[in-house]
């Protein structure tokens, strides 16, 4: 099924903060609807750049700011596009398979958590828009 902007969520985790501070749990398949392989993470990015800028043919992503703030712009395969903003941390966005995705306005004090069902492979990253526009029209 070729991902459409429909199909791009944001989550809301479970809090079990008390008294002593927040805590927020995210398991595989249950919190997030993939098994973990990857995460990395970005910071001291800011309110110039723009990452990403890709979309990827094998992997999908939740992407969570568990510090500071950032917006992410995802378009789909049609050119809808959509803008996400995240700022809270137990919640998160969900983006599948062949979305394109840009992240934009860092906070200084952004700390970007991405998690991702499949270890790195640059072969299946499309970094040229217009190629991830044409890329259905061949199948
Ligand atoms: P890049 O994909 O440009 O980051 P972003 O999408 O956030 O703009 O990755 C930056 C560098 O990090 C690039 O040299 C590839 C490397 N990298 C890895 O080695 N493994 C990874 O899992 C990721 C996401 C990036």
């Amino acid at each position: 099924m070729i991902a459409k902007i429909e199909d791009v969520n944001m989550i809301t985790f479970s809090q079990y903060g008390d008294d002593r501070g927040h805590l927020v749990v995210v398991e595989n398949q249950k919190d997030i609807p993939f098994d973990i392989k990857r995460i990395f993470y970005i910071y001291g990015s800011d309110d110039k750049v723009v990452r990403g800028k890709h979309a990827n043919i094998n992997s999908q992503f939740v992407l969570i700011n568990v510090a500071g703030m950032s917006k992410v712009k995802v378009i789909d395969h049609t050119g809808k596009q959509k803008i996400f903003e995240l700022k809270i941390p137990h919640t998160a966005i969900f983006l599948p398979k062949m979305i394109w995705k840009e992240m934009y306005d860092f906070s200084k004090d952004s700390v970007l958590l991405c998690l991702s069902d499949n270890i790195y492979d640059p072969k299946e990253y499309i970094r040229d828009f217009k190629e991830f526009r044409a890329f259905f029209k061949n199948i």
